[in-house]
């Protein structure tokens, strides 16, 4: 095997999802400096045009939508394979934090915007990406976002976040388990704290700095440090990972 960076993913094309976002744009950065042709996703119209402009290489494309729309999420695949090429990988970053000071005040639009976006969506987004990935019978990598906050639930206001985040990593091992035998891995990264605007949106500064605090590496991620694992688990190295939460918290948690 070459033994490069981003073994495996020259041309393929990959969706990122949330990629006008803090570690989406890093994410996306890091598969089009492998070569990957990216389809960068967002709701955010400008942010996606700033990044697509920036990506290295050529043939990326972009998507302005709400992926809690399932019918232009079906389109969304279609327009990957057609644009890209070919559709290898799903990247799924984009989800909601809506950070309530108590429990009292947690709204049912809360849990229904939350539950919809981050656990409802990857289901059917997942699902699709990789139904496609199955047609075209070369395998593929379907990576979505965790958090920490799966294992320990909200240390911040975030409770039904964190319920929707514990979500998408079971919903992820059933996935892992149904497209296996298809040469399809799916794996879930959970990061701790990066410096990203969810992280700092409407968090108090003592909860930031408590956590910083108990994080061996005392400090917050960056971006970048997410993207890597992203990469690594998009390519060949990692052929033989799936159904794996990937523990990218700085030694907050340790399992
Ligand atoms: N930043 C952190 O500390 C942290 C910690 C743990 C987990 N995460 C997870 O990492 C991922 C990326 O987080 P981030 O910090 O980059 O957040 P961010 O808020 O910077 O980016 C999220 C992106 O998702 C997009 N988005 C939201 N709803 C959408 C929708 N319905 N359709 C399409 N796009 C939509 C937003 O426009 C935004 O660009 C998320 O899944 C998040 O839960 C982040």
């Amino acid at each position: 095997m070459a033994w490069s960076v981003g073994a495996g993913l020259e041309g393929r094309g990959v969706i990122v999802t949330g990629a006008a976002g803090g570690i989406g744009q890093a994410v996306a950065a890091a598969f089009a400096a492998c070569g990957a042709r990216v389809m960068a996703v967002d709701i955010d119209a400008s942010g996606i045009d700033r990044v697509l402009g920036g990506l290295e290489g050529g043939g990326h494309a972009a998507a302005v939508l709400d992926l809690g729309d399932l019918a232009a999420q079906r389109a969304l695949i279609e327009r990957a394979q057609r644009e890209l090429g070919n559709l290898y990988g799903l990247a799924h970053l984009a989800a909601v934090l809506r950070r309530r000071p108590s429990l009292a005040e947690i709204t049912e639009e809360d849990w229904d915007i939350q539950i919809d976006v981050n656990l409802k969506a990857t289901f059917f987004l997942c699902r699709a990406a990789a139904e496609a990935m199955k047609a075209q019978g070369q395998g593929g990598r379907i990576i979505a976002f965790a958090s920490q906050a799966w294992w320990t639930g909200s240390f911040g206001g975030g409770a039904v976040y964190a319920a929707s985040k514990g979500g998408v990593v079971s919903l992820l091992r059933s996935l892992a388990r149904s497209y296996g035998p298809h040469g399809i891995t799916v794996n879930t990264v959970a990061p701790g704290q990066v410096n990203t605007p969810m992280l700092m949106s409407g968090l108090d500064p003592a909860v930031l700095q408590a956590m910083t605090e108990a994080t061996p590496l005392k400090r917050v991620a960056e971006p970048e440090e997410m993207a890597g694992t992203v990469v690594f688990l998009a390519s060949r190295h990692a052929g033989f990972i799936t159904g794996a939460t990937i523990n990218t918290s700085g030694g907050f948690l340790m399992y």
